[in-house]
């Protein structure tokens, strides 16, 4: 084991193929969680899993663990630490509590406890000074996390979440996370070698993440400001020396890609993102109807999300899937489909054999993402072309 441990957070699903992706950044010892991966790594690892990693959402690293049977024991146990050796009294700080405990049930008293504790350490040890908090820009974020009895105190070296790229438009509507977008193409068996088509592309969410893992773009290559700079081992000259190693990395990859989007609008919107990340050569998104285009490759993949009818009667729903089935079996022999759905009864009339199928989450909603093989044999029944 070498050095410090640290705990990735991600969504539902995606903990083994992160897994995979920290050991490749460098990660030793590492375990899929619930929603989450440890690992072992030194402040090389830490910040090139902060500016590469595609799959995480956070990392925070563990410092203090007890048990404790009510308030007051938490109160006590967060006071015996030395607030004033992690941080200074010039940084701001904000507290992150999640609990699920049958005895702690209000993770906000538990912040306002944790936030008691510290600012009494100060006040003690600084002549009655304190840091201030600040919930919306803060220098430290501390994070507290209980199950049970048992709390975890860790630091948040991340600060904004990672699934954060820097190039979604503010207020679009229903745009996949970026996290689970990544989860889906690197889950997906794709490569750079495979043509790619998403059929109800939105903004794009899936191509342009595909995109930037074929050609090991940093995901967020632009971004500037991480919490762990605020902490005080940050190495400056170690983690420009990070950002450049991934922007060295960057492969000169030819891809192609391709996104059909009924809505026009939206169609237009994504292709003004797509041409001002430069990427107009490799990604074209055109504003057309799944269902009356033909293939804009010979054979390739599929990887989407469609509809999932929340705003459509179930009829309306079950007859687009039954469309949707129908333009893959007739138009799209020969390539290999990823679809999430969150509609399990509308995804059935689809009337394709599913061949590998992984549970997700959308946000809240349960999806299924399932994987078809569009061969003659892949149909439910045969001959059943409508
Ligand atoms: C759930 S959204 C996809 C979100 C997308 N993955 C993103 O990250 O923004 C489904 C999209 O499919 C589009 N759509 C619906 N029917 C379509 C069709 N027949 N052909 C092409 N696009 C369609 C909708 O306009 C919508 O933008």
């Amino acid at each position: 084991m070498h050095g410090d441990k640290y705990i990735a957070k991600t969504l539902f699903g995606l903990e083994e193929i992160l897994a995979r992706e920290i050991e490749s950044l460098g990660g030793t010892d590492v375990q899929p969680l619930n929603r989450a991966v440890s690992f072992n790594g030194d402040q090389t690892t830490l910040y090139r899993i902060n500016y590469c990693s595609r799959l995480a959402l956070r990392v925070i690293k563990p410092f203090l663990q007890f048990r404790a049977h009510n308030e007051t024991v938490f109160y006590k146990r967060m006071r015996r630490y030395n607030w004033d050796q992690l941080f200074g009294l010039e940084q701001t700080f904000k507290i992150n509590s999640v609990v699920h405990s049958s005895q702690f049930s209000h993770s906000r008293y538990m912040a306002l406890k944790a936030k008691d504790a510290i600012l009494d350490v100060f006040r003690l040890k600084k002549n009655g000074q304190r840091p201030n908090i600040d919930l919306e820009d803060p220098d430290m974020i501390i994070d507290v996390h209980c199950s049970g009895l048992d709390f975890t105190i860790s630091l948040d070296s991340t600060g904004e979440s990672l699934h954060r790229r820097g190039y979604r438009k503010k207020n679009r509507p229903a745009p996949l996370n970026e996290v689970l977008a990544a989860g889906m193409v690197m889950m997906s068996g794709w490569n750079s070698s495979i043509p790619l088509l998403d059929p109800m592309c939105g903004s794009g969410t899936i191509l342009l993440e595909a995109l930037m893992i074929a050609k090991a773009i940093p995901p967020r290559r632009n971004r500037l400001r991480y919490a762990f700079m605020n902490w005080n081992n940050f190495d400056r000259e170690l983690w420009s020396q990070v950002r450049r190693s991934a922007i060295l990395d960057q492969k000169e990859e030819r891809v192609e890609l391709a996104g059909f989007e009924i809505d026009a609008r939206r169609a237009k919107e994504t292709q003004a993102v797509i041409r001002e990340m430069g990427f107009q050569g490799s990604v074209k998104v055109r504003s057309v109807n799944f269902f009356d285009e033909d293939p804009p490759f010979t054979t390739g993949m599929i990887i989407s999300n469609p509809p999932y009818g929340k705003r459509m009667a179930q009829d309306a729903i079950e007859s687009f899937y039954r469309e949707l089935g129908d333009t893959l079996k007739n138009k799209y022999m020969g390539w290999s489909a990823w679809i999430l759905s969150g509609n399990k009864t509308a995804i059935k009339s689809l009337g394709l054999k599913t061949s590998q199928r992984r549970m997700l989450y959308n946000g809240a909603i349960e999806c299924k993402y399932h994987f078809y093989e569009l061969y003659a044999g892949s149909r439910k029944t045969i001959g059943s072309i409508t």
